[in-house]
């Protein structure tokens, strides 16, 4: 499954709004600057005679963009998100937030009521109009996935809305849309649309505690976690505090990638991670592990990638 289309591969409604515009621009463009340049060239080759500059100045340079773009703007109003601010019957709601450089996500557990985190990977469901609340834990980002829809920003201090949905199941990437600080380039997060029933099933599984460790190498990985207090600032819903300074860990072992999309979830990557936090993602709010000798790293990195 690719995770790399654009805005002209839209996969859902809203953005399939946004792709028609795009081409009815580019179309509408290109048929103007080939006529501007025909009349260009029909001046530049034109000898004496009157042009009747008003006909041309009131003609071509006010009455026909003025159509024009009245046309357009009306045109697009009825496309456009923001005329569409409640959630529709039946939406799945999610809400995220934008952290220095990580996605957090919540869902609320359909039998339970209750409030599942998961971060930057956000699972929904096909078929089914998904409304998201954005807001933003520290500085303004913007919340990007063009093959399903427009940008949004996420502002401190505000929640805003966006209406999304995926007519196919398949991974959608994003990408932080607004310059946040040093790992800005860093700030990925997926969209992975599946049939409802699969979604369902996931999203049950999400709101289940952590899987205890099945092998003495995966307990010494969770002795090793409560050791180095990791649980002070990511929570393994079961297991230690429960902190949501980091992102959320309890079914790490289920995503695609580590860190907002920069590596792939293995146990290798893991690891890698884990003991070099500042160089491979210099800024972020946790420090490089390196002090631990490379068995409890190991043994960490295998825990973590157990909690499916
Ligand atoms: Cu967050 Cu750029």
């Amino acid at each position: 499954m690719s995770a790399q289309g654009g805005v002209l591969q839209a996969a859902g409604e809203a953005a399939a709004a946004i792709q028609t515009v795009s081409w009815v621009l580019i179309a509408g463009g290109t048929v103007i600057f080939a006529g501007v340049m025909f009349l260009l060239a029909w001046a530049l080759r034109r000898r004496g005679g009157p042009v009747r500059p008003a006909v041309w100045v009131l003609g071509g340079g006010v009455l026909f963009p003025g159509v024009v773009l009245a046309a357009l703007f009306a045109w697009s109003l009825p496309l456009s998100p923001a005329w569409k601010p409640a959630p529709p019957a039946g939406a799945l709601v999610v809400g995220v937030t934008a952290h220095m450089w990580w996605w957090e996500v919540r869902y609320r557990d359909p039998s339970t009521g209750a409030e599942v985190f998961t971060a930057n990977e956000i699972r929904i469901p096909t078929g089914r109009p998904v409304y998201l609340a954005l807001a933003s834990a520290d500085v303004i980002h913007s919340f990007w996935i063009p093959q399903l829809a427009g940008k949004m920003d996420m502002l401190p201090g505000r929640i805003q809305h966006l209406l999304l949905s995926a007519s196919q199941p398949g991974v959608y990437r994003g990408q932080c849309a607004e310059f946040c600080g040093e790992q800005h380039a860093l700030m990925a997060v997926h969209v992975v649309a599946q049939e409802p029933a699969a979604f369902d099933l996931w999203l049950a599984a999400q709101a289940r505690p952590a899987a205890s460790p099945a092998t003495p190498r995966q307990a010494a990985g969770r002795d090793a976690f409560l050791a180095q207090r990791c649980d002070a600032c990511h929570s393994v819903r079961g297991v230690g505090a429960d902190s949501r300074l980091g992102p959320d860990l309890t079914h790490l072992g289920g995503r695609m990638h580590l860190a907002a999309g920069t590596l792939p979830n293995t146990a290798q990557a893991r690891e890698h991670w884990l003991a070099h936090v500042q160089m491979v993602k210099p800024g972020a709010r946790m420090p490089s592990y390196d002090r631990l000798d490379t068995e409890t790293l190991g043994a960490l990195a295998e825990w973590l990638g157990a909690l499916q």
